[in-house]
């Protein structure tokens, strides 16, 4: 076993621990909209669930290399509106090849040939076929770290599912380090001890 004290060690080695050991990550695919109406898509693993009650989420978004914001923080900061995509192994590829970096105002979804469907409740659609879409309302907008990290806690306003995955979470796909993904391909039921 290694240790690296974080106040002793170099970001690079620190940002490499982070995304090695806090693994797997849920991957949220996120649809917003820009202030003109134009669909983005794009995944962020620095994602999870907060409360239940009200249902709360956070997103941590970077800054691009030239310190311009994301176009999801963009969208997201404009119309204070998401849709998080849950990522089944169908989509894995789809999911990956939508991080590149596309120039604003060109659609992640049409070069992809993904198919998108309305939302309820938000302007952003959800992506069709996912094994569910949470479409989220801005709550709170912190900026943490150096950089800084644009953290964005969404609520869940609603939620579209397919019902069988209330029972089996088999198919959805978790991130890892680098550029690897996990799929969960085996679940292991401890109910019966409690
Ligand atoms: C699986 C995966 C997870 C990612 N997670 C994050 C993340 O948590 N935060 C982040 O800022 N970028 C993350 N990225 C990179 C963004 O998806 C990438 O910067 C993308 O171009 C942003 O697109 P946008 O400008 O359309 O918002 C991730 C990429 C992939 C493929």
């Amino acid at each position: 076993m290694e240790t690296a004290i974080v106040s002793e060690s170099p970001q690079q080695l620190v940002s490499k621990l982070i995304f090695n050991t806090v693994v797997p990550r849920p991957i949220a695919w996120i649809t917003t909209v820009s202030r003109e109406g134009k669909v983005n898509l794009a995944p962020f693993s620095f994602f999870n669930a907060i409360t239940t009650k009200p249902p709360l989420l956070f997103v941590s978004v970077g800054k691009r290399k030239d310190g311009t914001l994301k176009d999801t923080a963009r969208n997201i900061l404009e119309t204070g509106e998401f849709v998080v995509n849950v990522v089944s192994e169908e989509f894995l590829e789809k999911m990956h090849l939508s991080g590149k970096d596309f120039p604003p105002g060109v659609s992640e979804a049409e070069e992809l040939s993904i198919e998108l469907e309305p939302s309820k409740l938000v302007k952003p659609p959800g992506v069709k076929g996912v094994p569910a879409a949470l479409e989220c309302v801005l709550k709170e907008h912190l900026q943490l770290g150096s950089t800084p990290m644009d953290v964005f806690i969404g609520e869940v306003v609603a939620v579209h599912y397919r019902p069988e995955l209330l029972q089996t979470q088999l198919g959805v796909v978790g991130r890892l380090g680098g550029k690897r993904y996990c799929v969960v391909k085996e679940e292991l039921d401890l109910s019966e001890l409690s």
